[in-house]
């Protein structure tokens, strides 16, 4: 049966009043297209009894957290932001492997939104966790790919009653319901990012200047991305980012020997996320995204491009 947008968001409103009634809920809002989504039709049903947080894990993406407030403050939506990177920078310190990484990022998740739920007398936590989410962190008898977080822990631990309106949306439904509940495009087309954020484009131990770095070229891998996508010299991937690799490898800058981080380059095309193929991009394209690199983050020294397949590799890197 065809997806039905309007149906869907009817439907999923409906049981949002019925779940929550008149008690205060609460939800994460990352100002990805999964939490943006449910958090508009949780709003549609509550209104103001819907308290969205966006948590600044210091791992979000350059000037994250101006445009949700510019994105969502026009739509009426409670949201307030809490700035944590100190807690998360902290509690990360010292981990290098990837699942006590994920774990570390989602436990402290768990503490800010504690803190929150206890002060507001939250009841009901809301989230925008999507089918490939539960799937790949060994739902349906599956094995465990990695731990994608949502804020999981929180109800048991709180006796908070869960609310999950796209549990069993695929990515490409979910834009359909951004667009039907006109989101701006800079939040409906958005790629997807994931829940921990720039630590898992971090391989090996997180740390603030790390974070930086990976940021920065984020932005460019991004921005010439987006820039040939538009001249129509490239067809858009489904994602593409920059990660940085703990390694540090010997190269010239001007006259003397230099020792600095290497940058991959991923772009993918998908449709869900479940599986993935390298994009095909211009040599011209790689060039510039990474001449623009090592030109402008002076602690990057190298910079690669990812040709492996999902499976058998994952979008991410950790
Ligand atoms: P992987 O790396 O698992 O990524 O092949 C598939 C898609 O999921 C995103 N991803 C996450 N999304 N929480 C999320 O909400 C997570 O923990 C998480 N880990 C990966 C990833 O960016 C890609 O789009």
């Amino acid at each position: 049966m065809a997806f039905n947008p309007s149906k869907f968001i009817e439907t999923q409103a409906a049981l949002a009043r019925q779940k929550i009634g008149s008690k205060p809920a609460l939800l994460a809002l990352s100002g990805g297209v999964d939490s943006s989504v449910a958090a508009l039709i949780v709003h549609q049903a509550v209104g103001a009894q819907l308290h969205c947080v966006f948590v600044d894990t210091g791992l979000m993406r350059e000037r994250e957290a101006e445009q949700i407030k510019a994105a969502f403050a026009p739509l009426g939506l409670r949201l307030e932001i809490v700035n944590a990177s100190e807690r998360f920078f902290s509690a990360l310190k010292g981990a290098e492997e990837p699942e006590q990484k994920r774990k570390i990022i989602g436990e402290q998740f768990i503490r800010v939104f504690e803190e929150y739920a206890k002060g507001h007398h939250i009841k009901v936590l809301v989230q925008g966790t999507i089918a490939p989410d539960w799937i790949e962190s060994g739902g349906a008898g599956r094995d465990t790919i990695k731990s994608h977080h949502n804020v999981g822990g929180l109800p048991e631990q709180m006796g908070l009653e869960l609310f999950e309106p796209l549990r069993d949306c695929y990515k490409h439904e979910v834009r359909i319901l951004a667009r039907e509940l006109g989101l701006p495009p800079l939040i409906s087309e958005r790629q997807p990012f994931p829940g921990p954020g720039l630590g898992v484009r971090i391989v090996g131990e997180v740390t603030r200047e790390k974070a930086e770095i990976v940021r920065k070229c984020c932005v460019v891998v991004e921005e010439e991305i987006e820039k040939a996508a538009a001249a129509g010299e490239i067809e858009r991937p489904w994602q593409y980012f920059a990660a940085l690799l703990p390694t540090k490898t010997v190269g010239v800058r001007g006259d003397e020997r230099s020792y600095h981080y290497t940058v991959v380059v991923r772009a993918v095309r998908s449709l869900d996320g479940m599986t993935a193929n390298f994009s095909h991009l211009p040599p011209k394209l790689l060039e510039k995204i990474s001449s623009r690199i090592t030109n402008s983050v002076r602690e990057v020294g190298r910079v690669v491009y990812d040709i492996t397949n999902k499976p058998p590799a994952t979008v991410e890197l950790e």
